[in-house]
């Protein structure tokens, strides 16, 4: 269902967008990848299996106006009938209190994954509303949903591109244009490594209070960009796709895995 399907991922080289661009590969789409360092992107891409991975490459600060509209120029001929939008970019792991957080951080963090949302959606947006339609999946985060202490900047950040997507979402339906988020719980990446594993208990804990009583892998999140990605959701739009394995809806006080 995407095959042949023109495809940008915008912040190419994290954890979860190599999985996503490997698995849309596989599935026949046609990828365009941007992101900030193409010495990091070559380094992550080279044991990916994508064939020619070093030419669908294109450096990006994908935070920067001027850069993202340079980009637009430079993939002109690419994205005539660009089908897919999918945002990765994310600022790194930041865990303070309110009283804690400096307003440099907050500035910074809000210009690289909300503005970088913004500007790739307005910006490559208008490309899927000439080709007749398409998809953009956002990330943001159960932490919107139900959060812990010392979030308080990254549930900001990803509320804010939560409400960019309603809003595109009921703007652009008109177009066949199709905007959705992924708000994923812990998934296994270098991202949560740390924190999954600095305290033993904390695994043991957060199995105990998941229905399905597993961590979620990159694979699970790549499907989930595929399906979006998709005729399969063609009637999905504004949404927000919560994978979990349950943990976001459980309300029980014991473990139900014991
Ligand atoms: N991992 C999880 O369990 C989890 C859970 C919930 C939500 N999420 C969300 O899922 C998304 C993907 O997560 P991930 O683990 O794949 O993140 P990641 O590995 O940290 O990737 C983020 C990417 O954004 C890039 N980036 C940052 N600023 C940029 C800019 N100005 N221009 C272009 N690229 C830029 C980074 O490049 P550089 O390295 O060069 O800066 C990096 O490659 C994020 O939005 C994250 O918040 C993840």
């Amino acid at each position: 269902m995407v095959k042949e399907k023109k495809i940008l991922i915008a912040g190419c080289y994290g954890d979860f967008a190599k999985e996503i661009a490997q698995s849309l590969h596989k599935a026949g789409a046609s990828l365009i990848l941007a992101g900030k360092s193409k010495k990091k992107f070559l380094e992550k891409y080279k044991d990916s299996g994508i064939k020619g991975f070093e030419k669908l490459f294109f450096e990006c600060d994908l935070s920067d106006e001027e850069s993202v509209l340079d980009l637009e120029k430079k993939t002109n001929k690419l994205t005539k009938d660009l089908h897919g939008i999918v945002n990765c970019v994310a600022f790194p792991a930041y865990t303070k209190s309110i009283f804690e957080t400096e307003l440099a951080a907050w500035n910074e963090a809000f210009k690289v994954d909300v503005n970088s949302v913004f500007l790739v959606s307005k910006i490559f947006g208008k490309h899927l509303v000439d080709a007749g339609g398409g998809s953009i999946v956002n990330f943001t985060s159960f932490h919107i949903k139900a959060t812990y202490p010392n979030r308080i900047l990254y549930n900001a950040c990803k509320s804010a591109v939560e409400g960019i997507t309603r809003s595109m979402a009921v703007e652009v339906g008109k177009y066949n244009v199709r905007v959705n988020s992924i708000a994923p719980g812990p998934i296994y990446s270098s991202r949560t490594k740390f924190f999954l594993e600095q305290n033993p208990t904390v695994k043991t804990k957060m199995l105990a209070r998941t229905p399905l009583n597993k961590i979620g892998t990159l694979g699970d999140v790549a499907d989930l960009v595929l399906f979006l990605s998709s005729d399969y959701s063609k009637h999905i739009t504004g949404q927000q796709l919560v994978i979990d394995g349950g943990w976001s809806v459980n309300a029980w006080f014991e473990s139900f895995n014991t």
